[in-house]
């Protein structure tokens, strides 16, 4: 796919095209721009990635193993070393802060892996969520139980023995302890059940419903675009596609590329 400096159609959905990024992401809660990001020398695996979120929006990312997805919310987060472009939140520069920092400035990250502290508690889990704002716990825990009110009941249970469903509830909970305003969520549905699946995407929903900017990297691709607001179709560290969650779902190319024949609709 050749990358086009201007946006051109491709039966729904869009080709990504800069200026488009510009003009959505004025007003955007974050916002990601020509990012360029790798681990080692020589070698980036960002190659200049535009995105944004706008308040409230549920944005869904897609793409193959090994696109940069998982990369793109690290440097998002401070936790890869950005080389060249920029991140921005709420109109402030935030490239290469760290993520304690981030934290403190209302971002949110659930990392794709070793999401939990295993040897604690839920409760422990919830406090660590909240250890830069202790006075904090009790009225958050509140609102986190009543998201999922299966970490209040089991409290006092040492989330490495918990399902994978509950883990990835534990780590959704303690990233929304310190009640951010934007979330980044790396593959939350992963190694789940279709049931719990469903679950994960429904609690995503009523987050984001809260007010809550939602950025969310997904492998059940199909599901993730029906959810989101707006898709980014990631490959090769650079943005394919771009366009209502929807309209990329039904795109024939990305259809073709990226979620198979069996998604193919009549
Ligand atoms: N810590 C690391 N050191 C070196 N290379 C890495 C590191 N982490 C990831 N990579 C490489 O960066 C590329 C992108 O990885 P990334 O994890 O961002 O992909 P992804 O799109 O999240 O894939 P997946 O769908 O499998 O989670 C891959 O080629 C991967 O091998
Ligand atoms: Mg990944």
């Amino acid at each position: 796919m050749s990358q086009s400096p201007t946006t051109a159609s491709t039966g729904g959905s869009t080709v990504v095209g800069r200026d488009d990024h510009l003009q959505g992401a004025e007003d955007a809660v974050l916002r990601v721009d020509e990012l360029v990001a790798g681990y080692l020398p020589g070698v980036n695996i960002l190659n200049g990635t535009d995105l944004y979120a706008a308040p409230g929006e549920l944005v869904g990312i897609i793409g193959p193993n090994g696109a940069g997805k998982s990369t793109l919310l690290k440097a998002m987060f401070g936790l890869v070393k950005v080389r060249e472009g920029s991140v921005t939140l709420r109109g402030e520069e935030i490239t290469g802060l760290k993520a304690n920092k981030l934290v403190s400035k209302g971002v949110g990250f659930v990392p794709q892996n070793n999401n939990v502290f295993p040897s604690l508690t839920i409760e422990e889990n919830m406090q660590m969520g909240c250890y830069q704002a202790p006075k904090k716990f009790k009225e958050r825990f509140g609102v986190v139980t009543d998201l999922f009110p299966t970490l209040g009941e089991r409290r006092s249970q040492r989330a490495g023995s918990l399902s994978g469903g509950e883990r990835q509830m534990v780590a959704m909970g303690r990233a929304l302890m310190m009640d951010p305003s934007v979330l980044l969520l790396d593959e939350p549905s992963a190694g789940l059940s279709p049931a719990k699946q469903d679950e994960v995407f429904l609690r995503t929903r009523e987050i984001n419903a809260t007010g809550v900017s939602v950025v969310m990297v997904e492998q059940n691709a199909r599901r993730c675009l029906q959810i989101c607001d707006r898709g980014y179709v990631l490959d090769q560290g650079r943005n394919a596609y771009t366009g209502a969650g929807r309209a990329l779902a039904n795109d024939p190319k990305v259809i073709e590329l990226y979620l198979g024949t069996l998604g193919k609709v009549d």
